[in-house]
């Protein structure tokens, strides 16, 4: 079977190093993700009390893991990018279902990247932090397009 991705496809967006300095980071705050996720929610809603309406049938601590998980195996999958590219569009796909409309994404980026920055502390100057802005915008751009395009449907793959 033909595979669904075409030339136009993102590669890595990453230098080497960029994805070396997100493992690293990525590793340090692993024993505490939940409280990671906790304060990015927290800090999502702050920043658009609008936004907590949009998880009212899920609990929160099962929904932090869900995006934690995600984003462990896109930071796991950063030296594979493009094989990620169908799943993470997909995703996209099933938050057009959601209601999320473009500029949710610009909310999502600044509470991700302030819950990151508030636990990392000093690690997070430089490199770090723009190294995860650069990794950001490319999953919000490919679930942006995932949502645009609907959902794509590979034999025997996902439901
Ligand atoms: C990089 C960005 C994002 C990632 C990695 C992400 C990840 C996820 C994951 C893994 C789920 C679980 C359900 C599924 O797999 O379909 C989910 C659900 C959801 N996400 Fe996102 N998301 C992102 C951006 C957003 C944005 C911008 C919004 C807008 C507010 C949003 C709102 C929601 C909602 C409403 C649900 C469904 C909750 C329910 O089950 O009731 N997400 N997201």
């Amino acid at each position: 079977m033909a595979s669904t991705t075409d030339s136009s496809a993102p590669v890595s967006p990453l230098t080497p190093d960029q994805v070396k300095l997100i493992k690293e980071s990525w590793r340090i705050l692993a024993p505490k993700l939940g409280l990671v996720a906790k304060q990015f929610y927290a800090r999502l809603f702050d920043l658009d009390p609008g936004l907590e309406a949009f998880f009212s049938k899920i609990a929160m601590d099962q929904q932090g893991k869900k995006f934690t998980d995600t984003i462990t195996i896109v930071v796991k999958g950063l030296d594979y990018f493009e094989m990620l590219v169908p799943a993470i569009g997909q995703l996209g796909s099933r938050h057009e279902g959601y209601g999320v409309k473009d500029e949710h994404y610009v909310v999502v980026k600044r509470a991700l990247l302030g819950a990151l920055g508030s636990n990392l502390g000093d690690r997070f100057a430089g490199g770090t932090q723009e190294a995860w802005s650069i990794t950001y915008d490319a999953l919000a751009e490919i679930m942006k397009k995932g949502q645009q395009d609907g959902p794509v449907t590979i034999p025997g793959i996902g439901s």
